[in-house]
């Protein structure tokens, strides 16, 4: 059946698929996957060659507007962000009447949904010249918030970046500068994260990137679709996971390191607790990413002298599930967030914002999706349900019952 009769056909059957395992939502000409053979590409391009060759803002373009950029391309994409990286005073007070244990997932979406309020016309985009304009509003100001986030967290000064910096050099500096102002650039960490965000930037049609799109289907603006973005992905099961991972090794470590002991606690039926990382809905091989961040992380800790000896325990538990027939049996394999946490940690960043990081690495991703759903002019999403409820009753009134 084409896709125009489709859209026209409602009622007759429905399809029931919890968690939506087996249901495409949509056509997209951004990301491709395979889950069997370990397959990650953004408009055909390999996850492994972007994250070697590319750096981040090539790679956004790449997402967003469906080619790598010619030099011009990219340094106007680059200067029209530089443009509107000023962020309204008044969200600072916003972000003032946050208390400072606030989880910054929490604040990022809150800040970005509040963004609209200072760019009103951000929201009705008739034109691709509206969404451009929209999207480098966004990509301008959300790492602004992201480092306002993390410096409210650890009582720094709010402050804005650095015109003469690349994208992610700017977006470091932001985070990390002292109140006197010093700011020593790392190029092991600015490299680091630029991969990360890379390999972080787009994954198809996952719980937050639906979102994105289900909400933008209404013709909600850009910024709200994201910000609802960021809740589904603050969820542990989704890119909260990489807090959790770390939360986890930790506790391996603090409990002796027994990691078997741990093992035995995620088979068990009767315990709620799962081994963080592992597993993927898609990924029934491995997940091509956290190949490429297993090697960055050794990199990373070798480059910076850190010795984390969480890193041990993640090595030892990966190990042990290969071996596991439990893990094996299901497919279960380290996801791109078993390792992430750690290089994090080494960079010196705090555990609640790793998630925060994967948003600002994600945004670009849901930019595009949305773009693309934007410009299909897709319906809006609605899905249907199989009722399971009481039939028709009789009313009782309230003395009745
Ligand atoms: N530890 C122990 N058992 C697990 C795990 C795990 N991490 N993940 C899945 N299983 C088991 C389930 O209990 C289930 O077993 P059963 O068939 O005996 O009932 C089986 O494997 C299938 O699991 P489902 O939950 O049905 O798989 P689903 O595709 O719905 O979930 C998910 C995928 C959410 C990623 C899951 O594997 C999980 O919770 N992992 C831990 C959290 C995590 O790392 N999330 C990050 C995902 S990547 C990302 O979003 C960036």
């Amino acid at each position: 059946i084409d896709i125009k009769t489709l859209r026209g056909a409602t009622g007759g059957v429905t399809t029931i698929d919890p968690g939506y395992k087996n249901t495409g939502s949509c056509e997209s000409a951004i990301t491709f996957l395979n889950g069997e053979e370990g397959i990650l590409r953004y408009r055909g391009y390999a996850i492994e060659d972007l994250a070697d060759k590319a750096d981040f803002l090539e790679v956004a373009y790449l997402l967003i507007f469906g080619e790598l950029p010619s030099k011009e391309q990219l340094d106007k994409f680059h200067s029209d962000i530089k443009a509107q990286s000023h962020v309204d005073e008044d969200v600072k007070k916003i972000l003032d009447g946050f208390p400072k244990s606030a989880h910054p997932m929490g604040v990022l979406s809150s800040l970005t949904s509040a963004l609209v309020a200072f760019n009103p016309s951000s929201v009705n985009v008739d034109s691709e010249e509206d969404m451009y304009n929209a999207i480098v509003r966004l990509m301008a100001k959300f790492p602004v918030l992201t480092a306002w986030a993390y410096r409210k967290r650890v009582g720094l000064p709010l402050d804005y970046g650095d015109d003469n910096l690349g994208y992610v050099d700017n977006f470091v500096k932001m985070m990390f500068k002292k109140p006197s102002g010093e700011y020593t650039p790392n190029k092991v960490i600015v490299d680091a994260l630029d991969k990360l965000l890379i390999l972080h930037a787009d994954h198809e049609q996952n719980c937050s990137t639906s979102t994105v799109r289900m909400v933008g289907s209404s013709h909600a603006g850009l910024f709200v679709s994201i910000s609802a973005g960021i809740a589904a992905l603050w969820g542990p099961l989704h890119g909260g996971a990489n807090q959790a991972v770390i939360e986890m090794l930790e506790a391996i470590k603090e409990d002796g390191g027994d990691t078997h002991k741990f093992m035995q606690k995620a088979k068990d039926k009767q315990d709620p607790f799962r081994l963080m990382g592992f597993g993927h809905r898609v990924y029934k091989n491995f997940d091509p990413r956290a190949k490429i961040i297993k090697k960055s992380a050794d990199d990373v800790l070798d480059a910076l002298g850190v010795e984390d000896p969480v890193l041990d325990i993640a090595k030892g538990l990966e190990k042990e599930a290969l071996e596991d027939n439990y893990f094996v049996d299901r497919k279960l394999y380290p996801n791109v967030d078993f390792y992430s946490g750690i290089i994090y940690r080494a960079m010196g960043i705090p555990v609640e914002m790793f998630t925060p990081m994967f948003a600002l690495g994600r945004l670009p991703g849901w930019i595009a999706q949305w773009r693309e759903m934007r410009l299909r002019k897709e319906p809006i999403g609605r899905p249907r349900q199989v009722y399971i409820g009481e039939n028709h009753r009789e009313f009782k009134s309230l003395d009745k019952r």
